[in-house]
């Protein structure tokens, strides 16, 4: 199966490995921006698998070279870990090329004061009620285009969205009869030694740490000021941690088709010194995402910080201790109401020894090969946009644990208030 992945930073190197592992895959295309990093991996990569690697440039806001590449290289599946920025235009790719589509972000605008962006995006707040700059309207619009295509697009299969989605989904198939409260807890106990980094591309974190948060309640989105909402929790091998309500994608969809669900709720936690630094860049202007000109030049603040923060690449080496990542689920199963936790706790060090990349990578890039399997082997199938809680969570749930994302069942677990 011929399986072209576009984009090669932390999550793509680590989806890379997986997807080398995985026999299902006999030609792996790597295309990306720099195409220095796609040869390194090739290299790295081509004793340890007998898939046929071959690399490209690509810049993924062509759809014109995209389709051209596609075209040449007849992909059955095309994996977007490239950067929200590129969903749509790789979207329209696949459709004109005739290849399925996966990706494990939702899609957002680059810049977001563009006044074509500005008027969809201010009537779609209207609409919902909330403010968010990522949300699935973009992405669920194309349901039609794939459906008259006969094409599937897999949306979101990183750890979460991802994960958590397929979690729901086992919760609801084999412990509830209906579940009402979930709360997604997503802890990385890891300490790269570093002041001020982020553990995935900067400028994506940054947006959405710095957003309003939202939580989904009785059929209505509830807005919150950022990290306005606090709650501690003892996580399983990493310990106690702070964790604040952030705005987060997989809400939308599994509040769309979760039935009878009452709550969704998403939390991350955060240490102390991340927020300051946060905090004070935000309030020079740092986080800015609109162009400003300096020296006669136009400059994005995000970007230019991006530029300065130290490569989440580049953090594996460094980083210590764990990620524990899961969703408490609260529902009635025989008319009786019950509580179960289901998690995965990934250790950075042993993701850097396999992979060379540190657990927020690794938690993404293998749901990111494993989504990918499901479509590419025709597991999950059928045209038009999913996402994943849409599907049998049984084969996906057995494939994460094989290719090293074990998950554990806490049946009596801490309630979050
Ligand atoms: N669902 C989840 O749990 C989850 C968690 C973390 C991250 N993510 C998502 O995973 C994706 C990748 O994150 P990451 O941390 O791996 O980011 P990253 O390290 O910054 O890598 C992004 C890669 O995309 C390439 N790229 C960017 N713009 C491009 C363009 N126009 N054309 C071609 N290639 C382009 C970059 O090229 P260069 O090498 O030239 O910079 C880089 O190789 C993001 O969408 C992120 O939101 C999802």
């Amino acid at each position: 199966m011929k399986l072209m992945v576009i984009g090669c930073g932390g999550v793509a190197t680590v989806a890379i490995h997986k997807c080398c592992e995985n026999p299902l895959f006999t030609e792996i295309m790597l295309a990306s921006r720099t195409v220095s990093k796609c040869d390194a991996l090739a290299e790295k990569l081509k004793d340890k698998t007998s898939a046929k690697i071959t690399t490209r440039t690509v810049n993924a806001d062509s759809k014109e070279e995209l389709v051209s590449l596609m075209k040449e290289f007849k992909p059955h599946t095309v994996l977007n870990v490239a950067l929200p920025y590129q969903d749509l235009t790789i979207m329209d790719a696949c459709l004109e090329a005739g290849a399925n589509y996966v990706d494990t972000a939702n899609y957002e605008a680059e810049d977001t004061e563009d006044p074509k962006w500005r008027e969809i995006y201010e009537k779609r707040c209207r609409e919902k009620g909330f403010t968010a700059y990522f949300d699935y309207s973009w992405q669920w619009a194309y349901d039609e285009k794939f459906k008259k295509a006969g094409l599937t697009a897999l949306l979101g299969t990183g750890f979460d969205p991802g994960v958590t989605q397929v979690y729901s989904a086992y919760a609801l198939k084999h412990y509830f009869d209906e579940i009402h409260y979930i709360d997604i807890l997503d802890c990385n106990g890891g300490d790269h030694g570093y002041p001020f980094a982020t553990n995935f591309n900067p400028e994506i974190n940054l947006r959405e740490v710095s957003a309003n948060g939202s939580y989904w309640e009785d059929g209505h989105w509830v807005e919150t000021k950022p990290m306005e909402i606090k709650r501690v929790y003892d996580f399983d091998k990493v310990g106690q941690k702070d964790m604040y309500l952030l705005h987060h994608e997989e809400i939308e969809s599994l509040a769309k088709n979760i039935p009878g669900v009452r709550r969704i709720r998403f939390f991350m936690t955060f240490g102390q010194s991340y927020l300051t630094h946060m905090k004070c860049l935000e309030n020079v202007g740092m986080l800015r995402t609109d162009p400003v000109m300096f020296e006669g030049q136009k400059i994005v603040p995000i970007k230019f910080l991006k530029a300065l923060l130290p490569d989440p690449a580049s953090l594996g080496a460094r980083t210590k201790g764990k990620t524990n990542i899961g969703c408490v689920f609260t529902g009635i199963k025989d008319g009786k109401e019950k509580s179960i936790y289901i998690y995965n706790v990934c250790d950075h060090e042993e993701s850097y020894k396999e992979t060379g990349a540190q657990a927020i990578s690794y938690t993404t890039g293998v749901p990111a090969m494993v989504g990918t399997a499901m479509i590419a082997s025709g597991t999950w199938s059928g045209p038009g946009v999913f996402n994943a809680e849409e599907f049998d969570p049984d084969p996906y749930m057995e494939a994460l644990s094989k290719y090293g994302l074990p998950f554990t069942v806490d049946e009596n677990p801490v309630i979050v208030e």
